[in-house]
């Protein structure tokens, strides 16, 4: 398998730390991939149409993104605990933590692309105060929910301990942690995880 990849993508870091958690890893082979919000990629977009990392291909020439998807495909391919939970509340309760961690980071990154790509003249601050508010709700929703976090891992805590990662990388001036005392100490201990020490973001 061939993962499209990035050192700065949290996305990319959620796979790269799901495969790690789950054994996977040995069988994957990264290929480094830059992208960009405006500008093409024709040889990711082979994989995925929409150029976004990650993406995988698979043996057979097939591919599949992005990380939810890439995921839970890894989490099929291996006979340990599954990190998506089967059924019920556990399972429920994974991926509306992966869906908080997603969404902390879809405005994240939309901040970032109007900082980064976007001409200074047509900047918008409401529309970074807008997204900043939509973070900060994912991270006080997560400080209150702090315990569902506990125990073995699941793509609920990978993703969200991903979302943090990049927030310190990326927007450490915003310091997360101020009022999240219940968060700060779950990440603090999850990020000493092989898996998360091997897959530090960099630019
Ligand atoms: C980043 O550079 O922070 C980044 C790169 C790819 C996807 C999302 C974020």
């Amino acid at each position: 398998m061939k993962l499209f990849f990035n050192n700065a993508s949290p996305f990319v870091r959620k796979v790269r730390v799901f495969a790690r958690e789950t054994g996977l890893d040995k069988n994957i082979e990264e290929t480094t991939t830059a992208v960009s919000p405006v500008q093409d990629n024709a040889s990711l977009g082979q994989a995925n149409p929409l150029q976004k990392i990650p993406a995988l291909l698979l043996d057979d020439g097939s591919a599949l993104f992005d990380s939810p998807v890439i995921c839970e495909y890894l989490d099929s391919l291996h006979a340990g605990r599954k990190l998506f939970p089967a059924a019920g509340p556990a399972r429920w309760t994974a991926l509306k933590l992966q869906a908080t961690g997603d969404g902390i980071l879809d405005a994240g990154v939309l901040c970032r692309y109007e900082m980064a790509f976007r001409p200074k003249e047509f900047q918008w601050s409401g529309w970074l105060d807008g997204q900043k508010k939509k973070w900060h709700g994912g991270l006080d929703y997560l400080e209150r929910e702090a315990g569902a976090l506990d125990g073995e891992p699941t793509i609920g805590g990978i993703t969200v301990a991903c979302a943090l990662g990049w927030l310190d990388f990326r927007y450490g001036d915003d310091n997360w942690r101020n009022g999240r005392p219940k968060l700060a100490a779950w990440f603090e201990k999850f990020a000493a995880r092989p898996s998360m020490k091997a897959t530090m973001p960099s630019a």
